[in-house]
């Protein structure tokens, strides 16, 4: 019999989870950009198709390919739902708590999930920038708290990583 506690998922999350929206790398992609470590197996990566509809830069098309739970496959899945048609100065405004909200609440160990999710959307909006398009005024110069706390779980997940693997290095000695 399993000891492990079932997380108080919402029912919103379980339904992506098992039926996820937008799943898999895009070909034609604009920009590519990850958030996370594979080392420890938390990552997302997101694909953006980016066009110009007047002088207006829009998400045309968005897909994701997640290595983490159950909440990161959702929120990247709500995620890219929420940013397709949308502008960039849009899709650059939505939050981890608003994808979150959008999910029913994720439980408060599960925040990051939607956390790495977002990050990689700002990171996929900065480099389609630095790719030689003009920077809107819009797009901060500095990172923002939400970039930081992408920074601060990818220092987290990397050093976890390497525990586990000078661990079980350790301890096959
Ligand atoms: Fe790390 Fe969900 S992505 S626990």
């Amino acid at each position: 019999m399993s000891t492990r506690i079932p997380l108080p998922y919402s029912s919103k999350v379980l339904e992506i989870f098992s039926n996820p929206k937008n799943l898999g790398p895009m070909s034609d992609a604009t920009v590519v950009e990850s958030a996370g470590s594979l080392a420890c197996g938390d990552m997302i990566k997101l694909y953006l198709k980016i066009i110009k509809v007047g002088e207006v830069d829009v998400v045309e098309k968005a897909t994701f390919e997640s290595y983490g739970c159950a909440a990161n496959i959702a929120a990247a899945s709500i995620l890219t739902e929420l940013i397709i048609n949308k502008s960039l100065a849009d899709a650059w405004r939505i939050s981890w708590k608003a994808v979150s909200d959008v999910l029913g609440g994720l439980p408060p160990i599960k925040y990051h999930c939607s956390i790495l999710a977002v990050g990689a959307l700002k990171r996929a909006i900065r480099t389609y920038y630095k790719k030689g398009n003009v920077m809107p005024e819009w797009l901060p110069k500095d990172l923002t708290v939400e970039e930081r706390q992408v920074l601060e779980e990818e220092e987290m997940l990397e050093r976890y990583s390497k525990f586990m693997r000078e661990g079980i290095q350790g301890g096959s000695k």
